[in-house]
């Protein structure tokens, strides 16, 4: 098959086409053919070694086909010709992987394979940061950045769909204009004064959440910018690992508290799997949640797919074509 395979940590030139041996699915796995691969931001953490993994590696931790093959045992109920979709599990640059049952979910049939996978990890990422991770609604105002990204444009739509008030910060104007159809309040331009002008946004008050998924360059303003027992969320690092924190700056910034989830947390069981696909899959199919794909790349060009992702080129959901 053909794949993308990397042997060394490195820049996205470490991204090599490769034909492989097909992956054999075991027992109670699924062998898929890859009809659309999802590129995540945790796929450059990989890439580079921010996260070690074993190599060689076929990265990728996202997509969607079709059921080619049962490895036996436990089938989950998956028959061959099935529609699926799964995270969390490498190999999914390829035109061929092996999903355990435990990890797929049936996509439903009004929804494509692409938006399938641009509301699958990304959504599903969302709506655990708004729904359970710091529960947002009425009256909340709440600071969002990179909302013009994979995660931020649904998080922007879900937060908003809440009822809270979504600020969101981007790079560019055409971003801007993306974030404000999700229904942001105010957009923001990332910068120096960010946390000054969230205060003016917010009368002097701040915001009750920051969902920062940039980290070391925003780290500081999220944290300046809440609101008294306010909260962060760091949930990502875009931009470079945040460094060590003194705990009293908690303190100092108003009782604020500080979390670092991922979404595995929040997915753990096969019910929690089940119920968060099936609660964005329902958005997606009643309109409440519009799914944007803004780049698809033929598998070949996974490395010029990570560049722009790195060099905030990108918008909304990013897939390679095998
Ligand atoms: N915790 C979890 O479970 C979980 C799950 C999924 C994703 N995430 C995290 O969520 C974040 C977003 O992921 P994504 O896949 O949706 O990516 P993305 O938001 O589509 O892309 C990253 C965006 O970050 C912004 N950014 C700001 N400073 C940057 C810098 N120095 N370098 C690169 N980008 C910078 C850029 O937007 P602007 O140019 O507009 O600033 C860029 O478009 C990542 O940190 C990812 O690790 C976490």
């Amino acid at each position: 098959m053909r794949a993308v395979q990397m042997t060394a940590a490195g820049g996205p030139d470490v991204l090599v086409p490769a034909d492989l041996p097909d992956p054999r699915p075991g027992s109670g796995e699924l062998l898929v053919d890859v009809a659309v691969a999802g590129v995540n931001y945790i796929d450059t953490y990989h890439r580079r070694g921010v996260y070690p993994v074993d190599l060689p590696l076929v990265p990728g931790q996202e997509g969607a086909g079709r059921v080619a093959a049962l490895g036996g045992g436990d089938t989950g109920g998956f028959a061959v010709g099935d529609r699926v979709v799964w995270a969390n599990i490498p190999g999914g640059y390829a035109e061929r992987a092996v999903v355990p049952v435990e990890a797929a979910v049936a996509i439903p049939d009004a929804i494509s394979d692409d938006v399938a996978v641009g509301a699958y990890l990304q959504g599903m990422t969302a709506h655990f940061l708004v729904s359970d991770c710091a529960p947002v609604g009425p009256g909340d105002t709440v600071l969002v950045h990179a909302a013009a990204g994979g995660v931020g444009l649904l998080l922007t739509q879900l937060a908003t769909a809440r009822g809270a008030r979504v600020l969101g910060t981007v790079s560019t104007a055409e971003k801007a204009e993306l974030v404000r159809a999700a229904g942001a309040a105010e957009v923001l331009r990332s910068g120096d004064d960010l946390a000054a002008r969230v205060r003016d946004l917010t009368g002097g008050t701040g915001v009750a959440v920051a969902f920062d998924g940039v980290g070391r360059d925003t780290f500081d303003a999220s944290l300046a910018s809440l609101r008294r027992r306010g909260m962060l969320v760091l949930f990502g690092a875009a931009s470079g690992p945040v460094p060590p924190v003194d705990p009293q700056r908690l303190n100092r910034a108003g009782s604020v508290y500080l979390t670092r989830p991922t979404l595995h947390h929040y997915v753990a069981t096969r019910e929690e799997l089940t119920a968060r696909a099936a609660a964005v899959f329902a958005a997606v199919a009643d309109g409440s949640l519009q799914v944007r794909i803004g780049h698809r790349y033929p598998l070949e060009q996974a490395a010029r797919a990570h560049d722009d992702l790195e060099g905030r080129r990108t918008t909304g959901k990013v897939l390679l074509v095998p």
